[in-house]
């Protein structure tokens, strides 16, 4: 029901095509982010080729990719650009990386600054603040970097500039952000030693890693807009199957659940070095609950959903030390706040997260009501957000410009309807 992992299809792209040998890429997001990634490396000189159900990717080895003949185009994806520029910035080649309207606006010196350190040599607009970015592949050498923001996109990329450099590479950060990049250098047997907190990679490997299977787990970012629905809307008992519940992802299952949500985790297997399992949603009343700084990264992308669970919820719900959302594909503090209002939900903006006066009363959640002018702000948790919303609604509700579904989940208005189908 909910599509492959967006994260982990990008580092599976990516380290296949590094492999020696082909590999095998099952049950990945056919989300634009990710596709753009495969036409990245196709630009790069690795042939990958869409199959039914699998990609199929034939690795060139560790120094095997090669100069574009043209800029590469990241689309919408942070991770695609960020992860890139890491690994563009010590090969012996030149690469231009640019993207769409929003991620031309994103901050980019977070990756920038670290890789500069590391002997990198990146032009962009605003002293490489922002792309596109002109990269000049050279030697890099190692460093110690103690990043000041929780990023998996920061953490990646400086580790995979660090696979490339010489010497010894020690990531720190604030707060541990997701952990696939981790997991999958260790599926396909790269070295990488944890030092307490810090991360040491050793750059240049003696030997490179063969090509393998990779089975991508469902997204649990997409499950989250069902986990929310389900929670929400009076009479629901839905099973997701196939949900990734990798802990660094899992937050909103936490969050829920002290709420009062009733989330079951079935089945508990793993996958390519990844949790995976079914998960049981029924229908119950939800609480407030204060979301500290520590939360925030493990549900960094379902805040916008998180927002709608508040909005019907009883009591008062505090999010704060999210300032982070305030750079995503949206500004999600500002977009949800304006379009929760819309729908008659009572918020108040803080420039590190949101008040939220939840509807609900004793046992009972809350009802939004269909906006007149609902917007997804071309962000696709936004879009999807929205609509999980508007099924509390007692009329029908149009959001406008949801073609950003296609970035993650291009099916999630065949799978809402089909649960919607077969709702009592
Ligand atoms: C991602 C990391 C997160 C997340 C994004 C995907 C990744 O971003 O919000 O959707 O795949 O590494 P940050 O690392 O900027 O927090």
């Amino acid at each position: 029901m909910v599509p492959g992992d967006k994260s982990i299809t990008h580092r599976a792209i990516l380290l296949t095509a590094l492999a020696e040998g082909t590999s095998t890429v099952s049950n990945y997001c056919r989300g634009q982010d990710c596709l753009n990634t495969m036409r990245a490396f196709q630009a790069l000189g690795v042939r990958i080729d869409e199959e039914p159900g699998h990609l199929t990717v034939h690795g060139k080895g560790f120094w095997g990719l090669a100069e574009p003949s043209g800029p590469i185009d990241c689309g919408n994806s942070g991770t695609c650009i960020r992860l890139l520029t890491g690994l563009l910035a010590g090969q012996d080649f030149f690469t231009v990386l640019s993207g769409d309207e929003s991620i031309r606006c994103r901050p980019m010196g977070r990756v920038v600054k670290p890789l500069r350190e590391m002997g990198a040599v990146i032009a962009g607009r605003k002293g490489g603040e922002l792309a596109p970015l002109a990269i000049t592949g050279k030697r890099l050498h190692g460093i110690e970097y103690l990043s000041p923001v929780a990023s998996a996109q920061i953490k990646s990329s400086i580790l995979l500039a660090g696979l490339f450099a010489e010497g010894t590479t020690r990531f720190g950060e604030p707060r541990p952000s997701r952990d696939h990049t981790e997991r999958m250098f260790q599926f396909f047997g790269i070295p990488l030693a944890r030092d307490g907190k810090t991360l040491v990679l050793q750059g240049r490997p003696a030997m490179g890693w063969a090509g393998n299977r990779v089975v991508i787990p469902g997204d649990f970012s997409a499950a989250a807009f069902f986990i929310v629905g389900a929670t929400i809307v009076p009479g629901s008992d839905i099973i997701i199957r196939n949900v990734g519940i990798n802990p660094t992802r899992t937050g909103l299952i936490d969050v829920m659940r002290t709420m009062g949500a009733d989330i079951q985790i079935l089945s508990q297997r793993e996958e390519a070095g990844e949790l995976v399992a079914d998960l049981r949603v029924k229908s119950a009343p939800l609480k407030s609950i204060e979301i500290s700084p520590q939360l925030i990264p493990r549900t960094i992308d379902e805040f916008p959903i998180l927002c709608v669970a508040a909005a019907v919820a009883q009591g008062d719900t505090i999010i704060s030390g999210a300032e982070e959302l305030r750079v995503k594909e949206s500004d999600r503090i500002a977009t949800m706040s304006v379009e929760l209002k819309a729908m008659g939900a009572q918020i108040t903006e803080k420039p590190d997260g949101l008040i939220i006066q939840g509807l609900g009363r004793a046992a009972e959640n809350g009802r939004l009501k269909a906006s007149g002018r609902a917007q997804s702000h071309d962000d696709h948790r936004v879009a999807m957000s929205l609509a999980i919303g508007g099924l509390t609604a007692d009329t029908s509700m149009t959001i406008a410009d949801t073609a950003c579904l296609e970035t993650s989940f291009p099916n999630f208005e065949a799978a809402l309807s089909a649960l919607l189908m077969h709702h009592p």
